[in-house]
């Protein structure tokens, strides 16, 4: 799918690798609807790009937030063909421990903000794909979720994250078969440690650390170079139903 001249909407678009996305699609001549929470700096990001771009405030977790701003992306901007979402976390509580089995609440939260959050994206932002023709190809839109690599090896207190991230992985591809018959494509990255958010203060000397069982180069990832993959499944249309991993070769060791 073109870039130019197609309507991205950018969930997490105020930070991190959501925020590189969103500049990188601008720059090709999108016009991007940042999605993030009201407080976040969405608004201030949208505002700073040299393009078509606007911020409408959602909550992954508020369903009803998430088919306001894709509608009022659909108003401002006449459709919606490329879709990516970043929102998501983890927290870090084993299965079993010294004050007794895992929260079951603290497992079902973070069920909820990645991957239910992430189903009621896709499944909201599709039927907004729908809505226009498809190109020549017959293709009318692409969807992009995160996952992380903890979705395949996931460490020690990770069981809750690891579990959300591995639905997400599931759930890409039946999308995928779901949609294809639309025209529309679903595709997961899953990325090992990238410099964003909270992790952008990491020191050098721990990010060494932190990487030492990547293959090369061992750092952590740039939010560019996760842009630069939400590039190539856009323009891709090979590319569908995976999750593709954006790790340097790295293999999370149990702790
Ligand atoms: N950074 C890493 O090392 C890493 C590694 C693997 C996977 N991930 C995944 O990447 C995503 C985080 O992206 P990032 O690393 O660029 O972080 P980030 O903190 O820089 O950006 C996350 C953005 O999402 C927004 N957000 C948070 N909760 C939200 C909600 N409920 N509704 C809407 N927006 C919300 C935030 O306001 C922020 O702008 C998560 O899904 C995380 O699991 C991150």
């Amino acid at each position: 799918m073109e870039i130019k001249d197609s309507v991205a909407v950018v969930v997490g678009g105020a930070s991190g690798m959501a925020r590189a996305s969103a500049e990188l699609l601008a720059s090709l001549g999108a016009k991007v609807a940042i999605l993030d929470l009201e407080n976040s700096k969405g608004a201030e990001v949208a505002a700073s790009m040299a393009a078509d771009t606007a911020f409408f405030p959602m909550n992954i977790l508020d369903s009803d937030s998430i088919g306001a701003a894709l509608s009022r992306t659909v108003e401002k901007f006449g459709a919606i063909h490329i879709g990516v979402n970043t929102a998501g976390g983890g927290m870090a509580q084993r299965t079993l421990g010294r004050q007794g089995p895992h929260d079951l609440d603290a497992f079902k939260q973070i069920i909820d903000l990645n991957l239910t959050g992430s189903f009621d994206f896709l499944r909201q932002c599709a039927d907004k794909m729908v809505l226009h023709e498809p190109n020549e190809e017959g293709e009318r839109g692409v969807i992009i979720n995160t996952a992380s690599i903890a979705a395949y090896e996931g460490q020690i207190g990770q069981v809750a994250y690891a579990s959300a991230k591995a639905g997400i992985t599931g759930m890409t591809f039946v999308a995928a078969r779901d949609l294809g018959s639309m025209g529309i494509r679903c595709l997961a990255i899953a990325p090992s440690l990238f410099q964003t958010g909270i992790t952008e203060l990491v020191p050098d000397e721990m990010a060494v650390e932190l990487t030492k069982d990547a293959a090369f180069p061992r750092r952590m990832g740039k939010p560019e170079e996760y842009a630069k993959l939400v590039k190539a499944m856009v323009e891709n249309p090979m590319l569908n139903g995976s999750t593709i991993r954006l790790d340097a070769g790295q293999r999370f060791a149990p702790k």
